[in-house]
C-alpha cells in the first residue's frame, strides 16, 4: 500500500517580552523570554523516499537542503533515535522570512518532528522529543508546542501561560538576514539585566490585560540589533508613528506592532508599505499544544 502523504504546519513566533540575565560558561545566555506564536506558518509536506534517504526540497532557492538545514538535521536525529530505517522525502514551502527573528527554521525543525511521528506512525513521547527538539536550537522546544509560553535557560526551559487575549499583528521586515549569534556576540555586559523582573508582564497576560500587554513589550536584544543595524531602528520608529506600540522580535531584523482591531492593524500595514521591504498582517495563534 502506497503510504499517504503528511502535511504539517510550521506556526511563527514573536517574543513579547526578552530579557537577557546572563552569559554563560557554554556560551549560551540565559534569558527569560515569552514567546507567542503567529498565525503566519511554513507548510512541510512528508512523502516516502528510498530506505535510510533523507531528502529535502522548498521554494526558496538560496536556502539549504542539505546537512546545514535544520529540517534535515531534524529528520535524521529523530530517525536515529527511534531506529527508522525508512526514508523520508520533505518538501518545505517557506512563508516566514528567514533569519528574521521569526523563529522560521525554528519551527521548521519542530514540525518535522512532529510531521514525522505522523508520518512514520511513532508514539508521541513528549519528553523525548522536547530532548531532540532542545539540541536543535534553543527556540525549537518552544515552536513544538507553541501557544504562549515563557521560556527560561536559553530559551528551551518552558512554561504554558495562559493564552494570550487575540491581537493582529503587523510585521515589518528591513529585507535583510540577521546572525542570531552575531546579536548576542554584541552585547554588552553592562546591556545584560541580571535582576530582570518579567512579572508585570506576566500578569498582564494572566489578567487578559491587553493594555498592559502591550505597555510591558521589552526586548534587551535590540541594544545590540540597533547598534549593528540602525535601519531596524529608523523602522521601529517609522511603526510607532502610526500610534502602535512596537518591538523588535527575538534578534530581530522583524519588528511587530499589536492592535486590538483589523481596523487600526490594516492602517499601520498601510502607512509602513512604502517603509519595509516586507510588511504582513497576521494574528497571534493558539498553538499546536502537548499531544
Ligand atoms: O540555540 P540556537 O542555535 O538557536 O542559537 C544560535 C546562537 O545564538 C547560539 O550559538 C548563541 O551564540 C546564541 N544564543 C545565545 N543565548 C541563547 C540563545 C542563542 O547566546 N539563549
Amino acid at each position: 500500500m502506497k503510504q499517504k502523504q503528511v502535511s504539517e504546519k510550521a506556526y511563527a513566533k514573536i517574543n513579547l517580552i526578552l530579557k537577557v540575565t546572563g552569559k554563560r560558561a557554554d556560551g549560551y545566555h540565559n534569558l527569560q523570554t515569552v514567546f507567542q506564536s503567529l498565525a503566519l506558518h511554513d507548510v512541510l509536506t512528508f512523502s516516502a523516499a528510498a530506505p535510510d534517504e533523507v531528502s529535502l526540497s522548498t521554494n526558496i532557492p538560496t536556502l539549504s537542503t542539505e546537512a546545514d538545514n535544520l529540517v534535515w538535521l531534524a529528520a535524521v536525529k529523530l530517525k536515529e533515535f527511534y531506529g527508522i530505517r525508512k526514508g523520508v522525502h520533505i518538501d518545505l514551502q517557506k512563508n516566514i522570512p528567514i533569519a528574521a527573528g521569526l523563529g522560521g527554521g525554528s519551527s521548521d525543525a519542530a514540525a518535522t518532528l512532529r510531521g514525522l511521528v505522523r508520518f512514520w506512525q511513532l508514539p508521541w513521547e513528549w519528553s523525548s522529543l522536547q530532548k531532540i527538539a532542545a539540541q536543535l536550537g534553543s527556540d525549537v522546544p518552544f515552536c513544538l508546542q507553541g501557544g504562549t509560553a515563557l521560556g527560561t535557560g536559553r530559551g528551551e526551559k518552558l512554561r504554558s501561560l495562559m493564552p494570550l487575549p487575540f491581537f493582529y499583528v503587523v510585521l515589518a521586515n528591513p529585507g535583510f538576514a540577521v546572525s542570531t549569534a552575531a546579536i548576542y556576540k554584541a552585547l554588552r555586559s553592562a546591556e545584560i539585566e541580571e535582576t530582570a523582573n518579567i512579572s508585570d508582564m506576566l500578569q498582564a497576560i494572566e489578567a487578559g490585560d491587553c493594555q498592559g500587554v502591550l505597555t510591558h513589550l521589552s526586548n534587551t536584544l535590540e541594544i545590540p540589533a540597533f547598534r549593528l543595524y540602525p535601519a531596524v531602528q529608523v523602522l521601529k520608529n517609522e511603526m510607532e508613528k502610526t500610534g502602535a506600540a512596537v518591538l523588535m522580535s527575538g534578534s530581530g531584523p522583524t519588528v511587530f506592532a499589536l492592535f486590538t482591531t483589523k481596523q487600526a492593524a490594516d492602517a499601520a500595514k498601510a502607512a509602513l508599505e512604502k517603509k519595509a521591504k516586507w510588511v504582513y498582517l497576521t494574528t497571534t495563534h493558539a498553538g499546536i499544544g502537548r499531544r
